[in-house]
């Protein structure tokens, strides 16, 4: 892609695929074929990951003719098949990036899944019990994926995509007791050491559309129910 080209990608998460809402997303895919270079989802893509919900939006993805890129949610682990949820939609042609990048027309996209912890000065630290520990733990091994996939991707436009959020302002609209389990800082002070165009992000369902790191970089909440700019339940993104 020339440089100074704009680059349009759709993006939208939390689609939590289950056998009841099957072909409800077929025309949807089918659309933002035509209105986008990519399609990027970000996480929740099974409501209880199961192989059969991956079977079934691997199905209706076969409607989108763009290339798919995508992270897996908290919702793909319930089960305990993430690896078969994985496997079943790399194999319909998904760019699953899961500590990893993938570059379309140019444009690197650098995804994992994220995990939670809090914000700013009230996250929450490493400090007394093991399984605090682990828990944070947990949040520091995500935030250091990212880092190293960042410092792997190549070329001048680098798009992060994240089930968790990064920054408490996409949270805003949830409830404040909820917050903790949102998303986490670290994933911020993670991608605000590089040049990053822009930040996907799901699991805030009734959190807010645009915000940014504290470093600059534009978040943009993209979960199923939240109201988009263009009035479609996908958010259509140019970097
Ligand atoms: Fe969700
Ligand atoms: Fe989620």
């Amino acid at each position: 892609m020339p440089k100074g080209t704009h680059f349009t990608f759709a993006s939208l998460g939390d689609l939590h695929m289950r056998e009841e809402n099957a072909s409800s997303f077929r025309d949807l895919f089918a659309k933002v074929s035509k209105e986008a270079s990519a399609l990027v989802l970000c996480g929740d893509l099974t409501d209880t990951g199961t192989v059969k919900q991956a079977e079934l939006l691997a199905e209706e993805l076969g409607g989108c003719s763009i290339p798919v890129v995508a992270v897996l949610g908290n919702h793909d682990y319930e089960c305990g098949h993430a690896e078969d949820v994985k496997t079943v939609l790399t194999s319909g042609g998904v760019h699953l990036l899961d500590g990893q990048s993938c570059q379309v027309d140019g444009v690197s996209f650098i995804g994992v899944k994220g995990f939670a912890g809090g914000f700013g000065s009230r996250m929450l630290s490493s400090f007394g019990e093991p399984a605090t520990k682990t828990f944070v733990a947990e949040a520091i091994s995500e935030a250091m994926r990212l880092e190293n996939a960042l410092r792997t991707a190549k070329g001048p436009r680098a798009v992060v995509v994240l089930h968790y959020s990064p920054i408490a302002e996409t949270a805003e609209g949830e409830p404040p007791e909820i917050f903790p389990f949102l998303g986490c800082s670290r994933l911020a002070e993670t991608i605000d050491r590089f040049k990053v165009s822009a930040v996907v992000h799901g699991h805030c369902h009734r959190g807010k559309y645009e915000g940014r790191t504290p470093g600059g970089a534009p978040v943009y909440n993209v979960s199923l129910p939240i109201k988009k700019p263009g009035g479609e339940p996908y958010a259509l993104i140019s970097i």
